[in-house]
């Protein structure tokens, strides 16, 4: 068996929770790969909403065996405040949930730093969610983070006040107030609740249960225009949201690797700071914001709104060697008699491409949109493709002989129920 990818192909909050929920009954495994809890992805069944940052969202499925690779950061506050939110459910987390002994710690310190370095950035700030993911991924890179595995050390506290401490005199150095006493308490108490889990070698149980022929969906967090290589830098997070990103967060050898499944909303948004060409500052804008409820998962803020952007498409899909496409949210684009599509970017220099800058903070680029019709009506009732209106057809279509990679599933509601399977 190959590890399936499922990942978001643009600025993050496709909908990739309601799919890995959708599909995971094909599979005997779902893991994260990267990213921590500034990801939030909403499930939807049985008219109740959960929202999970760091746990799989393999977990409600009873017979699931849920992983936390070594490429994520987790931060235990939140790990055990989501824990006892899955109380209340049927989910036997403890048994189904295996952590990576290499997985990163996000400290307390690590929060403050990003609090930090955020103000000190002014109207420059990426609009990070403030969880410690860059400051924790910097000292990973460093060579000076704490893993999941060190809290099993007699040292544990001992290299905790190192770093802490080093992490403290970076702090006086910012016109920044902050007490860490309270959260440090529930972070130690909450490290004692983590010893309660499996912590494994996950890249040796990845690999023994891919020897013993188990099917695996590894979840990506973010969406690839946020990758620290390939996206808007620097408004990205710290990250390797791509495929790539599955290989190194879980120890998985890239021949390992099956179908790369790309999900996208039928429109666009982003959350935070950095470019986005196909934004929309208009009435437009804040219609498709209030039809699609876009506010942030993790930090409720708002989601910048604006049409869908093949140029930024077409790259993703590139560098993921993306097999299957899911489109998510059509039926936000319900209410609109016109739906714009960007197809290529208009440079300051007047040229055309249909591929993106190295950089789109300091190289302007204008969106050229063509124009389709929209469809105009609900799809409440719908519950196969051949139902679909024309127009909603026409637009699928369109879209994919363009991105040239078949669109195979269409998401018409949050429920799991509203999704629709097409045949490609
Ligand atoms: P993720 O981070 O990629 O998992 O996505 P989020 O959960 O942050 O954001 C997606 C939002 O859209 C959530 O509120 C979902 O419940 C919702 N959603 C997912 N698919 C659909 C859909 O097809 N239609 C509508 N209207 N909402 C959807
Ligand atoms: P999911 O998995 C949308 C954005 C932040 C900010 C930038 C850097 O739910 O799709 P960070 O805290 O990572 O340093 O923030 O990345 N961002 C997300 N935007 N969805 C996410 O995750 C995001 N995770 C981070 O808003 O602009
Ligand atoms: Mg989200």
């Amino acid at each position: 068996m190959k590890v399936d990818v499922l990942l978001g192909l643009q600025w993050g909050d496709e909908g990739k929770g309601k799919i890995v929920d959708f599909l995971s009954p094909k599979y005997n495994v779902v893991a994260r790969f990267q990213g921590g809890p500034n990801a939030g992805h909403t499930l939807e069944f049985d008219g109740i909403k959960h929202v999970l940052h760091q746990i799989p969202s393999g977990i409600f499925r009873p017979d699931i065996k849920n992983v936390i690779g070594n490429g994520v950061v987790l931060d235990p506050v939140i790990f055990k405040t989501e824990i006892e939110a899955l109380d209340q459910y049927n989910t036997n987390v403890e048994a189904n949930l295996f952590i990576s002994k290499k997985t990163q710690l996000i400290l307390p310190s690590h929060r403050l730093l990003d609090g930090a370095y955020e103000k000190a950035k002014g109207d420059k700030k990426i609009g990070s969610t403030l969880k410690g993911i860059g400051p924790t991924y910097q000292d990973k890179i460093a060579r000076v983070g704490l893993r999941v595995g060190d809290i099993l050390s007699d040292n544990f506290k001992e290299k905790y006040n190192k770093l802490k401490t080093k992490h403290v005199e970076i702090l006086s150095y910012y016109d920044f107030e902050y007490d860490i006493t309270e959260y440090e308490a529930q972070f130690f108490e909450a490290v004692e609740f983590l010893k309660k889990f499996k912590l494994v070698d996950s890249e040796y149980f990845i690999n023994n249960e891919l020897n013993a022929n188990s099917s695996i969906l590894a979840e990506g967090a973010q969406g690839s225009l946020l990758d620290v290589d390939f996206g808007s830098y620097p408004y990205v997070t710290s990250s390797n949201t791509m495929a790539a990103g599955a290989c190194t967060g879980l120890g998985i050898a890239p021949n390992k690797i099956g179908e790369v499944f790309g999900i996208f909303k039928a429109y666009c948004t982003r959350v935070g700071s950095g470019p986005f060409p196909t934004e929309l500052f208009d009435e437009v804008g804040e219609r498709i914001q209030k039809e699609g409820h876009e506010f942030g998962a993790t930090t409720g803020r708002p989601r910048r709104c604006g049409w869908i952007d093949l140029p930024a498409l077409k790259y993703a899909i590139m560098l993921n060697g993306v097999t299957q496409l899911f489109m998510m949210k059509a039926d936000v684009l319900n209410v609109f008699e016109e739906i714009k599509v960007c197809t290529h970017y208009k440079l300051e220099d007047n040229s055309i491409t249909d591929e993106l800058p190295h950089d789109l903070v300091d190289q302007k680029v204008e969106p050229i949109y063509k124009s389709f019709k929209g469809w105009n009506m609900s799809l409440e009732s719908t519950t196969e493709y051949n139902q679909f209106p024309t127009e909603l057809d026409e637009y699928i279509k369109f879209l994919e002989k363009e991105l040239e990679t078949p669109i195979s599933i269409v998401s018409i509601g949050p429920d799991r129920t509203e999704t629709i399977l097409r045949k490609v």
